[in-house]
């Protein structure tokens, strides 16, 4: 991985193939590993960009009491500043996407297409923030095994490859608290984003597993109906993490969407 100095936090972030540039930002309480089916399939067409946030896997530590999803979205956008890139197609899979839609409200100039991945535009409620600062005192007791608890059972489909999802389960248990903490707290932070979405010109792919507990379809649709011209694609028997439980199905929708993105629109 290579590894930038951003605001006092290293971010470390895969940089891996060539062709158009894609930013895929990963989702909570996870890392860029939740993306090797792309790494590894889609590499070969595409210059993937993929972040550790700060607080999460080879990046350093968080070093603030709450992440917020503009803080995620500039140090992405640090990244591509220091391999110059101006435009990339910006994706995100839950986390990922509050920070891809962020991402849009420092500067949607660089975003020359947006992938939004078992997410929601929408902030939390009261009692969504209350729940968060609940899971923050519980990881603060028992570590990450609070959120392996609280989580393994809504992130993947009931049916999921059990390989997967052992390595959803290990990738939790790599996440450091502190880290966690902070980013739960900034999710809860993070601004409704609808009239960010209402306002993008550019191409856009909302991606859901149809069996998302967290972030179900009606969320994907409300997505896509404020981007103007954008196609859904659900993605039948996967969960929260589609890109990672159902990767072919995945991929095949990702890849015929980058590849509709003309080479004009990223210079
Ligand atoms: C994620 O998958 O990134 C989180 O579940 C999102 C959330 O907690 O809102």
């Amino acid at each position: 991985m290579k590894t930038i100095d951003v605001e006092g936090a290293r971010i470390a972030f895969h940089d891996v193939g060539s062709g158009r540039p894609v930013l895929l930002l990963h989702g909570f309480p996870l890392t860029s590993e939740s993306f090797r089916p792309q790494l590894d399939a889609l590499g070969g067409r595409f210059r993937l960009i993929v972040p550790d946030h700060r607080g999460f896997g080879a990046s350093g530590p968080a070093g603030v009491e709450a992440t917020e999803m503009s803080r995620i979205a500039r140090d992405a956008l640090a990244i591509l500043d220091s391999l110059q890139i101006r435009r990339a197609v910006v994706g995100g899979v839950s986390m990922g996407g509050y920070a891809a839609m962020a991402l849009l409200r420092e500067d949607a100039g660089r975003a020359a297409g947006l992938l939004l991945i078992d997410t929601q535009a929408t902030a939390d409620d009261e009692a969504g923030k209350a729940r968060r600062a609940e899971t923050a005192k519980a990881i603060e007791a028992r570590g990450v095994q609070a959120l392996v608890d609280a989580m393994m059972g809504k992130l993947v489909a009931e049916d999921c490859d059990p390989a997967v999802r052992a390595g959803v389960e290990a990738m939790i248990r790599s996440c450091r608290p502190e880290g966690c903490i902070a980013a739960v707290r900034g999710m809860a932070l993070r601004q409704d984003s609808q009239d960010m979405l209402a306002r993008f010109a550019g191409p856009s792919l909302v991606v859901v597993g149809a069996k998302d507990a967290i972030t179900p379809p009606s969320k994907a649709k409300e997505m896509a109906a404020l981007l103007a011209g954008s196609r859904l694609v659900e993605i039948p028997g996967a969960g929260h993490l589609a890109n990672l439980e159902q990767p072919a199905a995945f991929n095949a929708a990702a890849e015929a969407f980058l590849s509709s993105i003309p080479e004009s629109a990223l210079a």
